[in-house]
């Protein structure tokens, strides 16, 4: 099946070359995934769900996960915490709940978590030095060794590094075993399930510029230069309005990926609503799907309600199990089979280009929907003062053009790269007022933001 994209790729190539009638008879028999998990599986990838053992009596609940997703994750079915409840004694009741009910679905297994500073049963929080590291090494060989042959990867180590501008390891009881505790936790693993693919997995690793993810990264490349059994980087990718999706998120992933490890997005979840939550969840899927060892996308939960952040409806499923538009704009990407640049919002940590003002009016660009060959754009015109009319231009580079417009009356210069935008109608802005109008640009590879200029009369 992944000779879809390959199909179409080529079909486009065909078409430019004036013998596409053939070609395109091939791309219409290709019948698109209509499921979230064969849309991702035409493209080579896997899509995901977090499941939780309580929950498998609801058939809402199990119908949309059985129909969308072909990869468990347990919730926390298989956490230190519930594994290992009391030390030396393992329960694996609720998480063998979650495999069953998957493998007897057809689905692989995401193991979820081997180490961990959170979710530790009390009898391991209380302790400490070569006793705990033992414990943890222990824990780390049992439960991987029950669930040998069984799971597709073990997120073996979890959230390991510091938030914030340090780049460094979280303190932990576990860190102050000795800086080694995470590399021996992933040879344990790899004695234990040598066929498990073995991952790193952390949140706030998305957005490559910041110290964070620099700290992971520096890790895995020393991991993989030293031989230490890592086959994978697991993102959390938790998003919300203080935390958005990262413009820059393909480039985190290729970068790990360039190490030599797989990379997955394995919690995904995005707080918000509508189109907005739409285009970010777009922006993921792109940004995977631009990743060739980028494997599979998981959400942490099939419907709001099901969410450890409900109030924030981040998932993409309603809490009556309807689709959300979130999870049309996710099956239409994977359809698409397109990887593209570009996360959601732009990187808060980058500059927006600044507005530029004319005598008296304002223009502000800001991106809007991205596809493989085209992105569209809106700029908004905000009158400084009175304005009875308005002009605004838009310069695109010479690779780019613009292949449509809204709201808006264009010309364009002799070379075609300069658009003048005129109102459609009446020009008149009160002080503060705004309007807006929209383009697209077939971007010929270069996603460098138009130039937008205005003036007012
Ligand atoms: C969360 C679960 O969703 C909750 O039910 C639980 O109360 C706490 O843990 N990072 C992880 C996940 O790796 O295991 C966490 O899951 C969410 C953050």
């Amino acid at each position: 099946m992944k000779r879809t994209t390959k199909r179409w790729r080529a079909s486009v190539g065909a078409a430019v070359a004036g013998i596409g009638i053939l070609a395109a008879t091939a791309l219409s028999a290709q019948a698109a995934g209509s499921t979230l998990h064969a849309a991702a599986s035409d493209q080579g990838r896997y899509f995901g769900t977090a499941i939780a053992a309580g929950k498998l009596g609801d058939s809402q609940y199990t119908t949309i996960a059985d129909r969308e997703f072909g990869m468990i994750t347990a919730e926390n079915e298989m956490k230190m915490d519930a594994t290992e409840p009391q030390q030396g004694q393992f329960n694996f009741s609720s998480g063998d709940r979650i495999l069953d009910w998957a493998t007897s679905h057809g689905k692989r297994v995401r193991g979820h978590a081997l180490a961990w500073h959170s979710q530790q049963p009390g009898w391991m929080q209380n302790m400490s030095g070569s006793q705990l590291r033992q414990a943890m090494l222990n824990h780390v060989t049992q439960v991987a060794t029950h669930y040998k042959g069984k799971v597709y990867a073990w997120d073996v180590v979890n959230e390991a590094y510091a938030d914030g501008s340090s780049g460094a390891r979280r303190d932990s009881n576990l860190q102050r075993t000795g800086n080694d505790w995470i590399e021996a936790a992933f040879r344990a693993a790899r004695a234990a399930d040598p066929n498990a693919k073995l991952c790193y997995n952390d949140y706030n690793t998305d957005n490559w510029s910041h110290a964070k993810t620099q700290g992971v990264y520096t890790m895995v490349k020393d991991f993989k230069a030293r031989g230490v059994p890592i086959d994978c980087v697991g993102f959390q990718a938790h998003f919300n309005s203080g935390n958005p999706v990262p413009n820059n998120y393909h480039e985190t992933l290729q970068h790990f990926a360039d190490l030599g490890v797989d990379v997955q997005i394995t919690e995904l979840d995005i707080e918000g609503s509508g189109s907005s939550q739409a285009e970010q969840y777009q922006g993921v899927t792109q940004a995977c799907l631009a990743v060739s060892r980028c494997t599979g996308i998981t959400v942490w939960g099939v419907r709001d309600s099901d969410s450890w952040r409900a109030s924030g409806t981040p998932l993409l499923f309603d809490g009556n199990g309807q689709k959300k538009a979130a999870y049309t704009s996710v099956l239409n990407v994977l359809n698409s089979g397109e990887g593209v640049p570009g996360g959601g919002d732009p990187d808060p940590g980058e500059t927006t280009p600044p507005p530029t003002g004319g005598s008296g009016c304002t223009a502000t660009y800001s991106e809007g929907q991205k596809w493989g060959d085209r992105f569209n754009g809106t700029v908004t015109v905000t009158a400084n003062g009175n304005i009875s009319s308005w002009t605004s231009t838009v310069t695109v580079s010479s690779s780019q053009r613009i292949s449509a417009t809204w709201n808006g009356t264009p010309t364009w210069d002799s070379s075609g790269k300069v658009m003048t935008m005129r109102p459609a109608g009446n020009g008149t802005l009160a002080a503060g007022q705004s309007t807006s109008f929209g383009f697209t640009v077939m971007h010929g590879g270069d996603w460098t933001w138009p130039k937008v200029t205005c003036s007012a009369s």
